[in-house]
């Protein structure tokens, strides 16, 4: 049973009592890489426990003592990425150097949180009761931000350890305890960048990494009367979520159909480049990968040429090689992803490259003349398929947008900043980007989706807001 790599609680490895564990198909190779245990709903019923008790001296522990550990945790994080890398691209099939740059950029962004968690929540309010009608001035009341206790957080496949980080650093800096529950492709890569923080000397309990099955542990742990706030990014499972969690703050970001929007004027070797980035990075498994392109009939021919000459520049193969496109993260994503391509088939897409696909590998495939009837008009393929819809007015395009159930970015290309901002506020998305592909980062930048794709605002700073609940005290004079 060596093989199967042990959970994280109570600041020790640990075997789970179910002597089950669940294995993680490597998606290029198609075969078990690693295993990881099979947590119980007992185990994770003392998680919880132990979590609760950990926060209580922690949020006592002083908040530059707090940054202190995370700066360490940082430091040892960026120590270990060839090995948490090398996890990645087995686990999720991530190109060789993007699964190195996932790690640095965690390491900076646990520092970043250190940093502006220590300005941020060393500041209160004070305010006096006589400028509210009637009053005297006989109320002072102080404030200050005080933790939400257990925080529950629940990162995606497709960035296990960043947005694993970018829920634990502000959960801890605010003086929460922090259950992670890592997606099955990505757990091991996980249970590194735990290891990361052990290393760094937290106190036992404070963190813990419980995985398993979601259809064992998944509600158990969402809707376990121990968490006290859920930080989620994924999928649709998130709106099953935010249906049954209880009366605590959540955290969501879901799926997106960012739309790119082209104007006639816009510069269109710009257009192209950031088209073939927002598309086919990490294969488009994105939620701000751009997922259809709404482009004005006039340039639609040059833009769709140039789009179509970049991809062919695109490697395709497997992540340790560094290739651009690698298989997607399971053999049903590359099922669902090829319903859509065969439906905007039938529907007679104009295909500007052949549809190949070998196990998990889907050749990168620009769909044009693509039409509202077809299913990848609206839906998310999480793969390297991009359609293009042709449109005869600026208005058309705004229509398309909003008519998705999906609201996280978008992107106008034009050189008239005007007509973008105009745009930019008839957009219904969390964010807008003027003259460049959708993107998260950089990390302390806000970041929420409306309607589907998610509650609230992420980013370092709104993290740390969001991980924290005002606290008053009132001092009355006589
Ligand atoms: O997949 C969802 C991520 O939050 C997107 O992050 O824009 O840095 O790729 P990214």
């Amino acid at each position: 049973d060596g093989d199967v790599y042990k959970y994280y609680a109570d600041g020790e490895w640990k075997k789970s009592s179910s002597g089950k564990a669940v294995a993680i198909t490597n998606p290029t190779t198609r075969t078990t890489q690693y295993k990881v245990q099979a947590c119980t709903q007992q185990e994770v019923n003392k998680v919880m426990e132990i979590a609760k008790i950990a926060q209580k001296s922690w949020a006592k522990t002083p908040l530059w003592k707090r940054a202190e550990l995370l700066h360490k945790a940082a430091g040892i994080l960026k120590e270990h990425k060839i090995p948490i890398a090398e996890a990645l691209v087995k686990e999720i099939a991530k190109p060789a150097k993007d699964s190195l740059t996932e790690v640095v950029r965690s390491g900076d962004l646990v520092s970043y949180c250190a940093e502006e968690g220590v300005r941020i929540l060393g500041e209160g309010t004070f305010l006096v009761s006589d400028s509210f009608p009637g009053n005297e001035r006989t109320k002072y009341c102080l404030t200050s931000k005080i933790p939400l206790g257990v925080v529950l957080a629940i990162p995606p496949f497709n960035y296990p350890v960043n947005l694993a980080v970018s829920k634990i650093a502000p959960a801890l800096i605010a003086g929460n305890s922090l259950v992670l529950k890592p997606p099955t492709q990505g757990a091991v890569a996980c249970l590194h960048m735990v290891h990361c923080f052990h290393l760094a000397g937290f106190p036992k309990g404070l963190i813990s990494c419980i995985t398993g099955k979601g259809s064992e542990i998944g509600d158990f742990l969402t809707m376990h009367p121990g968490v006290n706030c859920i930080s989620f990014t994924g999928g649709d499972t998130g709106i099953a979520i935010s249906k049954k969690a209880g009366m605590v703050p959540l955290q969501m970001e879901l799926g997106g159909k960012d739309a790119c929007i082209v104007l006639e004027d816009a510069d269109l070797d710009l257009v192209a480049a950031n088209i073939v980035k927002g598309g086919f990075s990490y294969s488009g498994q994105r939620c701000t990968a751009v997922k259809v392109v709404l482009v004005m009939e006039s340039v639609a021919d040059e833009v769709v040429e140039k789009v179509k000459s970049r991809m062919a520049t695109l490697t395709i193969g497997r992540p340790e090689d560094d290739c651009d496109i690698t298989p997607v993260v399971s053999e049903s994503s590359a099922n669902f992803i090829e319903g859509l391509v065969m439906d905007a088939k039938e529907k007679e897409a104009t295909f500007c490259q052949e549809y190949k696909r070998e196990g998990n590998l889907i050749w990168p495939l620009l769909l044009d003349n693509v039409r509202p009837d077809m299913r990848i008009a609206w839906e998310e393929p999480f793969g390297p398929v991009l359609p293009v819809i042709r449109i005869a007015s600026i208005e058309e395009g705004i229509h398309h947008c909003n008519a998705s159930n999906f609201g996280l970015q978008g992107c106008i290309f034009t050189n008239d900043i005007n007509k973008a901002m105009l745009i930019s506020d008839a957009m219904e998305t969390g964010t807008v980007q003027i003259n460049s592909s959708p993107a998260r980062g950089p990390d302390h930048f806000p970041f929420q989706g409306i309607k589907d794709s998610g509650i609230g605002s992420q980013g370092i700073t709104n993290s740390i807001n969001m991980m924290t609940k005002v606290k008053s005290t009132v001092i009355n004079l006589p």
